[in-house]
């Protein structure tokens, strides 16, 4: 595995690899892997016949008082674990290879980077997606891998790549969750014992809406009521959000019958997770 720090020198490299014939899939991460960010390299290796990753901390899409400087970091262990999933070109720019001084040009997907996360976090979105054009510029991928647990992200991506006609495929991967349910995250490294354990309600409080809706519920309230619920009962977490959208507009919906997303986000701490689940368009009961 080669590691580049240089965007030219990562571009050349790509555009080697392209105009060699072979189809070239890109992971971006910021780092700090688990088993969902190997269940993307994973598809990618299995996809396309070279993978690019890349990993880099991304000050932009933090806010000022967020988790930035503690976000956690561990260069060694994510590059064997690159290396190990067949990575043969990684991209790891130092903040200032990637922003030469301070930015006067971004990318944004107006009113949906307002909407879940984009709400609780201003500007978050705004610099996810400039930082996604950068990469994608360097990179050049034919086909590019994000987390479902995002879902909102992967929304948004989507919606960038279609508007500025980046001929990139998106592919979305499921979410990978551990044994107790709770959906794998960077973030979960910051739990003490009790979070952890409290952290199991955003996957319950999902579940119990999903199965409001097996049971024939369609109204978005009554499944928000469900989920909120279930919050309820956990003294340790504090509910961010928790709302049903159109999963590709992100745009509040009342009735799930034609499919839905139900998105949640909460505080264990200081910490802040989101998880979600799709709810696919349902035959009346
Ligand atoms: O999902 C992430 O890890 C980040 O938002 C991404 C896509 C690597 C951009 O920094």
């Amino acid at each position: 595995m080669q590691i580049i720090t240089n965007p030219d020198e990562m571009r050349d490299q790509c555009r080697a690899l392209r105009a060699s014939g072979q189809r070239l899939g890109f992971v971006p991460t910021m780092g700090a892997l688990h088993e969902g960010h190997l269940s993307l390299l994973h598809a990618a290796a299995r996809e396309c016949d070279v993978v690019a990753a890349s990993l880099f901390v991304n000050p932009l899409q933090f806010g000022p008082s967020e988790d930035l400087a503690r976000y956690p970091r561990d260069f060694e262990g994510d590059r064997a674990k690159f290396e190990a999933a067949g990575v043969k070109l990684l991209f790891a720019p130092g903040v200032e290879q990637m922003y030469a001084g301070p930015s006067l040009t971004f990318v944004t997907v107006e009113s949906m980077s307002d909407r879940l996360c984009g709400r609780s976090r201003p500007g978050h979105f705004r610099g996810v997606t400039t930082v996604v054009s950068k990469l994608f510029h360097i990179v050049e991928p034919d086909v590019a891998y994000f987390g479902q647990k995002d879902a909102a992200q992967a929304a948004i991506i989507r919606r960038m790549v279609r508007e500025l006609n980046f001929p990139v495929a998106i592919v979305v991967c499921p979410i990978v969750r551990a044994s107790d349910g709770v959906a794998l995250s960077s973030r979960n490294a910051y739990l003490n014992p009790e979070q952890r354990q409290a952290a199991q309600v955003l996957h319950r409080a999902l579940a119990r809406a999903e199965q409001a809706v097996s049971q024939g519920e369609r109204r978005a309230q009554a499944l928000v009521a469900e989920a909120r619920a279930e919050f309820a009962r956990e003294p340790h977490a504090r509910l961010d959000y928790l709302e049903i959208v159109d999963p590709d507009t992100l745009e509040p919906v009342d009735d799930v019958s034609g499919g839905a997303l139900l998105a949640v986000a909460a505080f264990l701490g200081t910490t802040r997770l989101i998880d979600n689940v799709v709810i696919p368009p349902q035959r009346n009961p």
